[in-house]
């Protein structure tokens, strides 16, 4: 198959219109068998839950071709079950966790032309989301919903690459307790725009948001959870009931162990101690593992002993041997990798 001319090594995090998406509805207690379509545009009533109540939740995962020249897509098997997570929590109905996999395989080869080539830095990125359809007026969950899946290649969703970020503790809340921290409600994204713009306008390049109650520990960013390495080697990530678990750092805790022979720890992590760390890294599937090197805590500064100019070592370590499970290079756990072709 003749790729796609595009200069994918200067490919940005950005919306690139591809030539199919995914659809499928929910109507009459029922989701029906799904397809694929050219039409990238949806017609809604102007009173559908999604625009009034935002019923919506959505999963993002990478499709890679591999060293070897296969299309493969990393534990897709965990977006499905976060999505039914997330549609159980804002009462939506969950779209079958086996199909949701066989949509991904299904969108993902009718989209081949538009998989980044190996080597060249991009991924074709895959947007699952679903939303209430149906007019609602009265606060109450829609009774018709939509599931689509869309792919766009995308670069770095930083500027810069792997250039070590500079981040602000935010005086804003991304999650409540017992709130919706921790499942991939477009909510919370929505309420993090304020505070995300606002740090932009600061000079900063993301928010360390810190727990809501006590201000004390630390959560996560607006879209990536975080990461440390101790003076002496060990990775340590924030345990927290209001943060989305997720995948990249499930998957990192299991490398770094395994593949690594790090010493690894989930726990509580507070801002206090944040100074005494040598590395900080922000992870996820757009993020991949971006590094920190210096975070703005009300005046005071912390920063990393790993610098401004790269990656610590033990990031880097975590980095090459994440991407190379992903990209085929290294052998990868039972599981954890669904070829497409
Ligand atoms: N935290 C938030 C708020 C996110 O939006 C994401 C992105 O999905 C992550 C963390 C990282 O999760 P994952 O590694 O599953 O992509
Ligand atoms: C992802 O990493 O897939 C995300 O959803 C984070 C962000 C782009 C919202």
């Amino acid at each position: 198959m003749e790729k796609k001319n595009i200069d994918w090594g200067n490919l940005g995090f950005g919306y690139v219109q591809t030539d199919y998406r995914y659809v499928s509805n929910f109507k009459n207690g029922a989701w029906d068998d799904g397809e694929i379509t050219t039409d990238a545009n949806i017609v809604l009533n102007e009173c559908a839950g999604v625009l009034q109540y935002a019923q919506t939740a959505f999963e993002g995962m990478k499709a890679y071709t591999t060293e070897d020249g296969h299309i493969v897509v990393f534990r897709p098997d965990l977006n499905a079950s976060r999505m039914a997570d997330s549609a159980r929590r804002l009462e939506m109905p969950v779209f079958p966790e086996e199909k949701f996999i066989e949509a991904v395989t299904e969108v993902v080869k009718a989209n081949e032309a538009w998989v980044p080539p190996y080597g060249s830095g991009a991924t074709l990125y895959l947007r699952p989301y679903m939303f209430g359809s149906n007019p609602v007026i009265g606060v109450k969950p829609a009774d018709e919903y939509q599931f689509r899946i869309l792919c766009t290649p995308v670069g770095p969703y930083f500027k810069g690459g792997v250039k070590p970020l500079t981040l602000k503790v935010s005086d804003f809340d991304r999650a409540a307790p017992c709130g919706t921290g921790n499942i991939k409600a477009g909510l919370n994204y929505a309420m993090s725009l304020h505070a995300i713009v606002t740090a932009h306008h600061e000079g900063y390049d993301e928010n360390m948001y810190l727990d809501s109650k006590t201000r004390t520990k630390v959560e996560e960013t607006g879209g990536a959870n975080f990461l440390f390495v101790t003076k002496d080697g060990k990775v340590v990530t924030p345990k927290s009931d209001t943060i989305l678990p997720s995948i990249t750092r499930r998957s990192l805790l299991v490398v770094a162990k395994e593949y690594l022979g790090l010493e690894v720890e989930e726990r509580e992590v507070y801002i206090d101690e944040v100074k005494d760390f040598a590395e900080c890294g922000l992870c996820g599937t757009a993020a991949v593992i971006s590094p920190v090197g210096k975070i703005v805590n009300h005046g005071e500064e912390i920063c990393f002993p790993s610098g401004m100019t790269e990656m610590g070592p033990v990031t880097k370590k975590l980095y090459d041997t994440l991407t190379g499970i992903q990209m085929g290079r290294i052998e990868a756990p039972e599981g954890w990798i669904h070829v497409i072709k």
